[in-house]
């Protein structure tokens, strides 16, 4: 018999892990936001799923975004398949363009790790690029091109994640927020609500940049999640003016199929405050006008904000916190996190499903910060 799973969160992970759990034959899932699903995060992202084209260097962070993004193709056409959603998966490629001295050596330098790891990478000229993207700033001096760096609409794939949870029987409860955790004996056993406290065999917090404000037991939880807000623009245009996503040191543009040009992002330390600022709108467009020059004439159709949910080291956590048996951390997912939600999804519920441990879940564990035990009460 499986066992009773609680997720706290309905943001793209914990989304992704109920729909991952009820394929691997979970019937009694519960899923508790203190909201809407989706609409926090995963509602602000530019749905890039763009490892090659934002990692520093190889590892194992870069080879978890990698299958995650691999995940990708297979994981859209079963989403419209299973929901009638389709979450545009856009396979046009990014380009990374460089605009001065320093960028064109960190192109030098990323071409050649990435060359030798044998992921695709191709150096653009100048010209070159001019005749695939035509608004492109004259100023470019040299790009790369990452053919398998794709987007996604982020807020389709959460609206189609949470159909799939709605058709298979998901118990979802919005509008309800967890304050504790139930703790007895060194076992997590409910989630305590305002109203109620809800019990489960194992509970996963797929609690994004709020994870630090529940408690575990009597204590705080031992683990430091903080949100980074991030800001974006959008520019509504008639014609297409670029097919690819653009990326460059300063910022990034990601053209959408309903004629949306997002413009992106700031990194703000703000604590909880998820408001839009003039100074975001003006740089960010800017920003954009130094990438295509065209969007000058450009009005500003759209702007919000996001709180990312980011750990010291800017890496996810993934695996139990505190030696505490039955919960399972999925969170700081920081600037990937719809990159990273069907992998995320396919290693928790293997795990609890099945005991399957990774070697991810060394990597990325809660206690890389603290001692593995913090003496927890009920
Ligand atoms: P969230 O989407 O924030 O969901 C967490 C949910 O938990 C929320 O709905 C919240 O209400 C709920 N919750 C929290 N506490 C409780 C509680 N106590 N009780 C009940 N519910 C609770 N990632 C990419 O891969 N590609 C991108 O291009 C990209 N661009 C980004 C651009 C911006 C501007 C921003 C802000 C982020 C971007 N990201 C991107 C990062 C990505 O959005 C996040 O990493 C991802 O959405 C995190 O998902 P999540 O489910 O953990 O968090
Ligand atoms: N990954 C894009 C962002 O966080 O803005």
């Amino acid at each position: 018999m499986h066992p009773e799973v609680l997720i706290i969160g309905g943001g793209v992970i914990g989304l992704s892990i109920a729909r991952e759990l009820h394929k691997q034959g979970v019937r009694r899932i519960t899923l508790l936001e203190k909201k809407a699903c989706g609409q926090e995060a995963s509602w602000a992202a530019a749905g890039m799923l763009s490892p090659q084209v934002e990692a520093d260097e190889p590892g194992a962070f870069f080879d978890l975004c990698c299958t995650s993004r691999d995940f990708y193709p297979a994981f859209a056409d079963e989403l419209l398949e299973e929901t009638g959603i389709n979450v545009e998966l856009d396979r046009t490629g990014t380009l990374y363009l460089a605009f001065n001295d320093k960028d064109v050596s960190e192109i030098n330098r990323r071409f050649e790790w990435q060359e030798n790891t044998g992921l695709a990478i191709e150096v653009i000229s100048a010209n070159e690029i001019r005749h695939r993207e035509p608004s492109i700033s004259q100023d470019v001096r040299k790009a790369l091109f990452f053919q398998n760096d794709w987007q996604i609409e982020n807020r389709k794939l959460t609206s189609a994640l949470k159909r799939y949870a709605e058709i298979n029987g998901v118990d979802i409860r919005e509008n309800t927020q967890v304050e504790r955790l139930v703790v007895e004996n060194g076992r997590v056993v409910g989630a305590k609500t305002p109203e109620s406290t809800i019990t489960a065999d194992l509970i996963v917090a797929a609690t994004g940049a709020w994870t630090s404000l529940i408690k575990l037991g009597d204590v705080d939880m031992p683990l430091e999640v903080e949100p980074v807000r991030g800001q974006i623009i959008a520019f509504r245009s008639m014609h297409t003016l670029i097919t690819h996503v653009i990326c460059s040191s300063f910022g990034y543009l990601v053209p959408r199929l309903d004629g949306r040009l997002l413009a992106g992002s700031t990194t703000e330390n703000v604590n909880f405050d998820k408001s839009v600022t003039e100074t975001a709108s003006v740089s960010l467009r800017k920003m954009a006008c130094k990438l295509v020059p065209s969007i000058d004439d450009m009005e500003i159709a759209d702007q919000w904000a996001g709180l990312r949910p980011f750990a010291a080291d800017g890496l996810p956590v993934l695996g139990s916190v505190g030696g505490v048996e039955g919960l399972f951390i999925a969170t700081a997912h920081y600037r990937n996190g719809i990159l990273l939600a069907p992998l995320t999804a396919k290693l928790t519920a293997d795990k609890l499903v099945n005991g399957t441990d990774s070697h991810y879940f060394a990597r990325f564990r809660a206690d890389r910060f603290y001692p593995r035990s913090v003496g927890i009460g009920s």
